[in-house]
């Protein structure tokens, strides 16, 4: 039964995983019923966000981004851009020229005393490395346009204007909550003193990458980051965005930032949720918040149920000690060597591993990722049916959506999914971009 059951979802390969495993992995097997209805909930979700009556009490907030159009290829100029809120934080410089465009950026560590210190503090580093990029990149003396990429739950009162709602991945900066962010960037710009800068736009990191995927191909309508978080904007028309409030430049379309790492969060997806969940939930830095992120990112490997393997325990049991990158390396290998797996073991400390215990561990790595890449691909597919509209990459993430979201969707609907290329960097000075031609149109 359990064969016939997993080569049914296409696990064939992986027969050879032990029963116990398997067993405790069927949990996170998703069928095309159960995604069905994960679209059916995640539509009204949606609704409910976009609708001004029950805005207020929706988990997925759907906030108006104010950004109006896409680019349109005759964007030019130099645009700064930040973008905080990923990995890393980073500083840009990017020349837009026709279909060519030139950047260049450096990364600067955000400390951990500064992730858990005052906001003031960390705007305060901010504006230093910013000061410290345009020196070295000599345009301290121009007035550039900058885009922020700020990829937390903003509540946008205009494309310059956003309230910071709650911290996510692991920021928790005292006296930033409820303030505008682009002001409290402003205004570290400003104590400092020997900057210009014209901050024109602040922006979701899934907003630049829908920016950045439209620049270059103009038929894109949805922007999604599965990364520390994840999260998917999109382009809806105006009328249905009812908290949207600001002046038509006419395109009669706004940008929609979904939120949905916070899809669950009232209990709706506990249809799929298991008990490992709930551990990540229960051991997370805030317990009740972010279950999506949670359930199709990176922190379930961690407390998966290899893991939990008496004979792992001591190696694993310490919070954070599996990484997510480990997966895309384990899943990198082909099927049946554990080149990287082995390694990985060495680095936990795993002298005795065996063959069947690798098999074990990159069964558990793909279960967990494909329902992952299952889950997302319900988000999209909802999203695709109604709108019509140099790190380590996991190998098979892409695959393993078109797949899924070609099942979900209607046989008519055609569509594609492209690999944004750094677009919470680039989409920064895109949306900046944008913004200062949409003036110039609406001045002549
Ligand atoms: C979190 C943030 C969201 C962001 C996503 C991906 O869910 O709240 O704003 O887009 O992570 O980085």
């Amino acid at each position: 039964d359990d064969v016939v059951r997993f080569a049914d979802m296409g696990y064939k390969r992986h027969v050879q995983a032990t029963p116990l495993i398997r067993d405790k992995c069927r949990e996170l097997i998703l069928d095309n019923e159960k995604l069905k209805k994960l679209m059916e909930v995640c539509l009204d979700n949606v609704h409910r966000g976009l609708k001004k009556d029950t805005h207020a009490q929706a988990v997925v907030k759907c906030f108006p981004t104010y950004v109006q159009a896409l680019p349109d290829g005759t964007e030019v100029g130099k645009f700064l851009a930040l973008d905080l809120g990923g990995t890393n934080f980073r500083v840009l410089l990017i020349e837009l020229s026709g279909e060519h465009f030139e950047m260049k950026s450096k990364i600067f560590a955000i400390p951990q005393h500064i992730m858990l210190g005052s906001g003031e503090q960390l705007f305060d580093h901010i504006a230093e490395c910013l000061a410290i990029f345009v020196k070295e990149e000599h345009v301290a003396d121009q007035k550039l346009p900058l885009g922020f990429t700020f990829s937390f739950p903003l509540e946008q009162r205009g494309l310059t204007k956003g309230i910071l709602v709650s911290w996510t991945k692991g920021f928790k900066c005292s006296n930033v909550v409820g303030n505008d962010v682009v002001q409290m960037l402003d205004e570290a710009i400003e104590r400092r003193g020997d900057v210009q800068i014209e901050v024109c736009a602040i922006l979701n990191d899934t907003t630049g990458t829908l920016m950045s995927c439209a620049w270059k191909n103009h038929q894109t309508r949805i922007g999604l980051i599965v990364g520390t978080g994840s999260n998917a904007c999109y382009v809806e028309k105006q009328e249905n965005a009812e908290l949207w409030q600001d002046v038509d430049m006419g395109s009669g379309k706004v940008l929609i930032n979904l939120e949905w790492g916070a899809f669950g969060d009232d209990g709706g997806l506990d249809f799929v949720r298991t008990e490992y969940d709930e551990d990540v939930d229960k051991n997370s830095i805030n317990p009740g918040k972010q279950k999506t992120r949670q359930t199709g990112t990176g922190e379930v490997y961690q407390r998966g149920p290899a893991l939990r393997r008496q004979r792992f325990r001591h190696a694993v049991r310490e919070r954070g000690r599996f990484y997510t990158k480990y997966v895309s390396e384990i899943e990198s290998d082909p099927p049946g060597v554990f080149n990287n797996l082995r390694e990985i073991c060495e680095e936990l400390g795993l002298k005795h591993a065996t063959e069947q215990d690798y098999i074990n561990i990159r069964f558990i790595c793909e279960c967990i990722s494909r329902r992952s890449a299952h889950l997302v691909s319900a988000g999209l597919a909802a999203l695709i049916s109604t709108r019509s509209g140099r790190r380590r990459f996991h190998p098979h993430f892409h695959n393993l959506m078109m797949e899924k979201i070609k099942e979900l969707v209607h046989p008519s609907i055609e569509f594609d999914l492209m690999l944004s290329e750094d677009g919470s960097g680039r989409g920064a000075a895109l949306v900046a971009a944008v913004a200062a031609r949409l003036q110039k149109t609406a001045r002549t």
